[in-house]
Parts: structure tokens; C-alpha cells; sequence
């Protein structure tokens, strides 16, 4: 009785700590909907094609992604940069023009994400600021992203 109650104990931590450590793999679909449905397509000249290649090579699609390269850090599913758009306390400068809290970016709730997004490829007009999308995504055919969704 005992060593089952712990058992089910322990399978509750792991359903409850799992999550909040590997974070939200959105599917492929769910992630053009998403896109589609808040309006990228067409966005400063992008298509959700390229948003798509953006998101895989920033975050594979994770909502929890972080990256840290000594003098800043990137948050959440777009690789959000606390040197620029949001503030996480500890980036020396940071301009925070998104006015959020970089750990609101790894949440599951993208609104906020999608905003800030959206704000950096209005002053950039287009999705130069990432080097995922530059170095993977640019000019190149990108259909096998939304193919079938
Ligand atoms: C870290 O990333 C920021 C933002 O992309 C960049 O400005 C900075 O030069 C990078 N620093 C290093 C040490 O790579």
C-alpha cells in the first residue's frame, strides 16, 4: 500500500515536473494554424512559410527554448533577445522594447510572444534580426513547411 501510494506519487511529479522542464513541442500544423490564424501571412512581406523555417531553426518549435551566449539571452519559441525586447533582470543595457518579462516569452500562452514577433519584424521589415531564418530560411523553397496543413 505504501510503495504504491509513493509510486503514484512519483508518477504525478513526473506528469507535473516534466512539462515545465522539456516545455510544449507545438506539432507542425498547430504552429501554421497559429500563424495563419494571427496574421503573418503577408506580414511585412513574409509568408508563414518563412515564420515556419524561422521557428524551427530558433526553437524547434519549443515554447520553453533558451539560449544563453554570455552577454544575452533568447527566450521561447521565436528566440525572443533580452538585450533588445524584453528584460530578464540580469542584461546589462537592455532596452526591453516589447516592455514584457523575458520569462513570459517560455510560457504556453503565445500572445505575447506573437506580438513582440511581430513589433521586431515591423522595425527590421522582414526577419533579418534572426539568424536562424538568415542562415537556414532566405531564399530558399520553403513549402515543405505548410505542405498538407
Ligand atoms: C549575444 O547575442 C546578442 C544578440 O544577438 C549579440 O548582440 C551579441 O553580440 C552576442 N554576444 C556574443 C558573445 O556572441
Amino acid at each position: 500500500m505504501r510503495k504504491s501510494m509513493l509510486f503514484l506519487g512519483f508518477l504525478v511529479f513526473l506528469g507535473l515536473a516534466l512539462p515545465g522542464t522539456q516545455g510544449k513541442k507545438i506539432p507542425r500544423c498547430e504552429m501554421v494554424k497559429i500563424l495563419r490564424q494571427n496574421g503573418f501571412q503577408g506580414f511585412e512581406g513574409t509568408t508563414v512559410a518563412d515564420w515556419m523555417c524561422l521557428v524551427k531553426h530558433e526553437s524547434d518549435y519549443n515554447t520553453k527554448a533558451y539560449h544563453d551566449n554570455g552577454s544575452s539571452r533568447d527566450y521561447g519559441i521565436f528566440q525572443i533577445n533580452s538585450k533588445y525586447w524584453c528584460n530578464d533582470g540580469k542584461t546589462s543595457g537592455s532596452k526591453n522594447a516589447c516592455k514584457i518579462s523575458c520569462s513570459k516569452l517560455q510560457d504556453d500562452n503565445l500572445g505575447d510572444d506573437i506580438r513582440c514577433a511581430k513589433k521586431i519584424a515591423r522595425e527590421a521589415h522582414g526577419l533579418s534580426p534572426w539568424y536562424g531564418w538568415k542562415n537556414h530560411c532566405r531564399g530558399k523553397d520553403l513549402s515543405s513547411f505548410v505542405r498538407g496543413c
